[in-house]
């Protein structure tokens, strides 16, 4: 049974069945970890001003994103080895999505290919896109996210060179991932996962690889595989933004924008939409809070984007104040990898119904009985 009530329930659990290296590599910032404290402090500071007697009933918290309905105004964000912390996690993550009614984005670095994510679910499927080296294998991943139905291409913009996460050193996380006594240790320590996770790979097929890699680039977190290693672009540039927009007919959304001049440029190179993030302080730990960037960010676009907002959100609340800030929608990361820690797609469907109701009881309480009732006119000046 889920019982957790809230965020923090979720990663309490998480943390107990994960492997240490494995639940810090999802938990954890970057450098001295300011950015992560900061973001928080940045949505405790801004507060809602409730408008009394609206009537709360009935409510809703249904929208529209990209033309099509989402009954919440959430997208699963893309991480990394979701397919790390449950056996095929990012299937039971895109199943969990499609039952609450809201988007799943399958990341470039998933454990399990876009194809098969995309044959076992009925998700409103996105795909997030890390620009390789090889810019002809990086379209023909592009390609076959289309081919697999994947509407919305999003390409992360936040990470031009590797973030300097020193516990991931100490902890051996990567790709390989590399041993010690501690970690070897840790993980023995971890034998519901190591049969649930780690063992049902081994059995079906081998250890866990980044799947979308081409074969004869594909590393095994056990160290198996190819030694090639296929790196993001080092010069990654607006030009590989203009590429895109002519190769790729669906939606095109920039992640990882915290500036309004940004939101510009985007709109000149026929960008679609952006999310306003910082990588959820997982990058530039020194970086601004992406609420706090958000409304000049809107004010630029003028209608013009669609502009969504993450990073280190944890309540309903958090939302509220994203979309009365003016965000159409949130990503949302970490709180979903600990609820399918947790239970696979029931944990990860008990987190969407979990912010949800948090976000239904916020409306409830402000005097919004719909999405397009929040607005900056229900935050305190
Ligand atoms: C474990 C993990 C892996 C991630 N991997 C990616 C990725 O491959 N590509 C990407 O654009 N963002 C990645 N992100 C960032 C998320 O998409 C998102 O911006 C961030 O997690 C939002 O903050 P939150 O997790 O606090 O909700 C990752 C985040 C986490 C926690």
């Amino acid at each position: 049974m889920i019982d957790a009530l809230n965020f923090a329930d979720l990663r309490r659990s998480a943390r107990r069945t994960l492997p240490r290296a494995i639940f810090e590599y999802i938990d954890r910032g970057t450098e001295d970890e300011s950015g992560m404290a900061h973001n928080r402090r940045a949505f405790e500071q801004k507060r809602i001003a409730p408008r009394i007697l609206q009537g709360a009933s009935p409510r809703s918290t249904s929208t529209q994103l990209f033309g099509k309905t989402l009954q919440i105004p959430i997208v699963v964000a893309p991480t990394a080895c979701a397919g790390l912390v449950w056996y095929k996690g990012e299937i039971a993550l895109a199943k969990a999505a499609a039952q609450a009614g809201i988007a799943f984005c399958a990341a470039t670095e998933a454990i399990t290919c876009v194809e098969e994510i995309a044959a076992n679910s009925r998700a409103n499927l996105w795909f997030q896109l890390y620009l390789w080296e090889h810019q002809a294998m990086s379209e023909a991943l592009v390609e076959r996210a289309r081919q697999s139905g994947a509407e919305t291409l999003v390409l992360t913009v936040d990470t031009p060179v590797y973030a300097n996460r020193e516990y991931n050193v100490r902890n051996g996380m990567g790709m390989p991932f590399k041993y010690s006594v501690r970690n070897t240790l840790d993980v023995m320590c971890h034998p519901h996962w190591l049969a649930k996770v780690l063992g049902r790979y081994m059995i079906n097929g081998g250890a866990p690889s980044f799947a979308n890699y081409p074969q004869a680039y594909r590393q095994t977190i056990l160290g198996g595989g190819s030694k090639q290693r296929l790196e993001h672009t080092p010069q990654l540039t607006w030009a590989h933004v203009a590429r895109l927009r002519e190769i790729w007919k669906g939606n095109l959304v920039l992640k990882g924008i915290v500036r309004a001049d940004d939101a510009l440029r985007a709109i000149d190179h026929g960008v679609d939409g952006v999310v306003v993030s910082n990588h959820g302080a997982r990058n530039l730990d020194s970086a601004v809070a992406p609420i706090d960037a958000l409304p000049a960010i809107v004010e630029a676009a003028a209608g013009r984007l669609t502009v969504l907002m993450d990073s280190n959100i944890q309540r309903g609340s958090d939302i509220f104040k994203a979309l009365a800030l003016g965000a159409q929608a949130v990503m949302v990361g970490r709180a979903f990898l600990y609820g399918t820690a947790m239970g696979g797609e029931a944990g990860a469907l008990h987190t969407a119904r979990m912010l949800r109701r948090e976000l239904d009881l916020t409306m409830g309480n402000s005097g919004a009985r719909n999405i397009v009732d929040i607005d900056g006119g229900l935050m305190a000046p």
